[in-house]
């Protein structure tokens, strides 16, 4: 008998450009994961209205996080790649979870109370739940894994906590999903600006994204910021530097990342040598990715097409959940 595959569910915000950042640190993991596991992956478009009413730029935003993620590899044959939006029984699920969601708790969410502190004039009861809505995107699939930064875990939390009143109040339905990573370390993708990791909220110029054209590639990692270099063999690399290779290590070859580690260790090295390997070998990793990304984009038939297969297959998964909660409910009256 064929082994049934573990499911797996996750959500990309519908926030615009991806970066080198987003590319190393999920979407190559969802990509890993696609063989192995039966797997879900959506646009969160909804929550992207807890906090932008404004819905004018939304698909063009949508088309884009889809766009980048296939043309990164995800194959919408192989997972359900849809949006939030067109899978109604989110909506019924998220009511029935919001009865066994406490205000008090919700109220203590650290992502709330960031988000209260940098909308305070739209706190609106859909930002209060939306660890509710998340809980309801998971649970719907009866998911197991769920590939997220940590920056999400609270809101894992959060959905372990309805799993489990569901199934202690009602009958069990829902496995407790847990953050899954490939790699157990995961990647990390420094800034160009020699502190923190790439970020789209934070400086631009020291973030590398899969749309920047190749001259804005190589002017941001031209800009980031060099010494002198070293003047005693095999000393320590300052972060900066550190950062440099790291950056090497994603996408040049294993003999470019040797050649220039060498030359550090024997006073040799020239940043400026280095800089320009790094952006060539940058810009040829990147701009394959670019180029996908406008063709599909400049397909909207395709897309349309992807949304309404990953519809499809979204759909089957959640009815039948539906089904058991439903039941479980004493939602059956016919
Ligand atoms: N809240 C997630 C984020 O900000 C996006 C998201 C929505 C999500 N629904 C999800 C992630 C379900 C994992 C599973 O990135």
């Amino acid at each position: 008998m064929k082994k049934e595959k573990e499911i797996v569910m996750s959500g990309i915000r519908p926030t615009g450009f991806l970066h080198l950042g987003n590319y190393f640190g999920a979407i190559q993991n969802y990509v890993k994961m696609q063989e192995d596991y039966e797997c879900y992956f959506m646009v969160a478009d909804l929550h992207s209205l807890t906090t932008h009413p404004d819905t004018k730029e939304l698909k063009a935003n949508v088309h884009r996080v889809l766009a980048e993620n296939i043309a990164c590899g995800l194959d919408p044959e192989k997972v359900a790649l849809y949006c939030q939006s067109h899978l109604y029984q989110t909506a019924e699920l998220y009511l029935y979870l919001n009865m066994l969601a406490y205000k008090g708790e919700l109220e203590k969410t650290p992502t709330f109370k960031d988000k209260v502190r940098q909308h305070p004039d739209n706190i609106n009861a859909g930002l209060l739940t939306y660890p509710v809505l998340m809980a309801a995107d998971i649970l719907i699939h009866r998911a197991k894994y769920v590939p997220v930064g940590k920056d999400q875990e609270q809101h894992l939390e959060i959905t372990r906590t309805y799993a489990n009143r569901f199934n202690h109040r009602y009958e069990e339905v829902f496995p407790e999903p847990f953050a899954f990573n490939f790699n157990n370390e995961l990647v990390k993708v420094p800034s160009l600006d020699g502190s923190g990791k790439m970020s789209k909220s934070e400086n631009q110029m020291a973030t590398i994204f899969l749309a920047d054209e190749d001259d804005a590639i190589r002017k941001k990692i031209m800009k980031a910021k060099t010494d002198s270099g070293p003047t005693l063999n095999n000393s320590l690399k300052p972060d900066y530097i550190e950062n440099l290779f790291l950056l090497m290590k994603l996408v040049s070859s294993s003999e470019t990342v040797k050649l220039f580690e060498d030359k550090f260790d024997n006073c040799t090295i020239r940043y400026g040598d280095m800089k320009k390997q790094l952006a060539e070998d940058m810009v040829q990793f990147i701009s394959p990715i670019r180029k996908r990304v406008n063709d599909i984009l400049n397909d909207e038939a395709y897309l349309q097409k992807v949304m309404k297969q990953g519809a499809e297959k979204a759909i089957a998964s959640a009815e039948a959940t539906m089904q058991k909660v439903r039941n479980a409910m004493g939602l059956n009256y016919f």
